[in-house]
């Protein structure tokens, strides 16, 4: 290429930064264009081989962002979700994580930077998308303490001491999103345990907004109503009852899906989007309005 050439091509990248254009002008061919390109942007999402976090993982590969996953037990559906948006043109990773288990962290981390290396040539994430999560139905008088604290262990306890085992990873003007629900803030019997640590969680979101706002890492939560997912043995998808409980108090009629959270969060993390910090996004069609 001649250098007049050279000139114009860098005015029309520049051109295309500017106007948000870049990714589809010059989408990314091979893993040496992934290795050098510092404008894609990497996401962790955790719980990201099914439900919600797949959503999430896959509308942000059609935006242009990196996704590592992360997946307890289910190494085929991570794969599945991996291989669906490498299949879209994305850069996606698979690692396994159980988020209940603190002492697992520092071993995690340093997974996550090799992978970080050698997968996109980086050593820090974007984004934090704290996700993964099993869901618990019992009316209060029956929850064991061990059921407990397992929700404790994974909804709350992981999702504090994983952010604070990743905070040297996260670049500094990068975001944090906490997976809370809908039912932190209505009462549905059978939910006392599971929605009390999504409250935790929603607390916890403004104090990160707060101490974090120094590196520019602003932290927001996203609350989802009911949603057709695998969580809770697949009830709001698979238990019409439900099903139809669910669209008689939600304004829009209907059960959410997965594409109703996913595009949603993945927007929340663009540009556009900067100077939203410290909130409680209901993601619900109106549940209980
Ligand atoms: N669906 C709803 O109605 C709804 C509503 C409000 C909020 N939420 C919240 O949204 C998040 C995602 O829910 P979902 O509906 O997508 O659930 P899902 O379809 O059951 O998927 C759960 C995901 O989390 C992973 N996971 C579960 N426990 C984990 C653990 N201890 N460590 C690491 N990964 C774990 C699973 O991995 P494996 O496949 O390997 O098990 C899977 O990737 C949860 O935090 C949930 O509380 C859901």
């Amino acid at each position: 290429m001649n250098e007049k050439n050279r000139q114009v091509l860098a005015r029309d990248k520049q051109e295309a930064r500017a106007t948000g254009a870049y990714r589809s002008r010059y989408p990314l061919q091979t893993k040496e264009d992934v290795m050098t390109d510092n404008t894609r942007k990497i996401a962790l999402v955790t719980g990201g081989s099914r439900g919600l976090g797949a959503a999430t993982a896959l509308a942000l590969g059609a935006r242009g962002v990196s996704t590592i996953i992360t997946y307890r037990a289910d190494k085929e559906a991570a794969d599945r979700t991996v291989a669906q948006i490498v299949g879209k043109g994305g850069q996606a990773a698979a690692l396994a994580l159980d988020t209940g288990v603190v002492s697992s962290f520092p071993a995690f981390v340093n997974e996550l930077q090799a992978v970080l290396q050698a997968n996109f040539g980086r050593d820090r994430i974007d984004y934090l998308i704290n996700n993964a999560g099993h869901g618990l139905n019992k009316p209060f008088a029956d929850v064991t303490e061990d059921e407990f604290d397992r929700l404790m262990q994974v909804h709350f306890k992981g999702v504090f001491f994983l952010t604070q085992a990743l905070l040297p990873v996260i670049a500094d003007g990068g975001r944090i999103v906490n997976l809370s629900s809908g039912l932190a803030r209505f009462a549905l019997p059978g939910f006392s345990a599971y929605a009390s640590m999504k409250g935790a969680i929603e607390v916890l979101t403004r104090y990160l907004a707060k101490e974090l706002g120094a590196r520019g890492i602003a932290v927001n939560t996203v609350a989802p109503g009911a949603i057709e997912t695998d969580f809770g043995g697949g009830a709001v998808r698979d238990n019409k009852p439900l099903n139809d409980m669910v669209r008689s108090v939600t304004a829009l009629g209907r059960a959410g899906v997965p594409d109703d959270i996913g595009p949603m969060i993945a927007s929340l993390l663009s540009e556009d989007n900067r100077w939203i910090n410290g909130q409680r996004i209901e993601v619900s069609g109106g549940m209980f309005v």
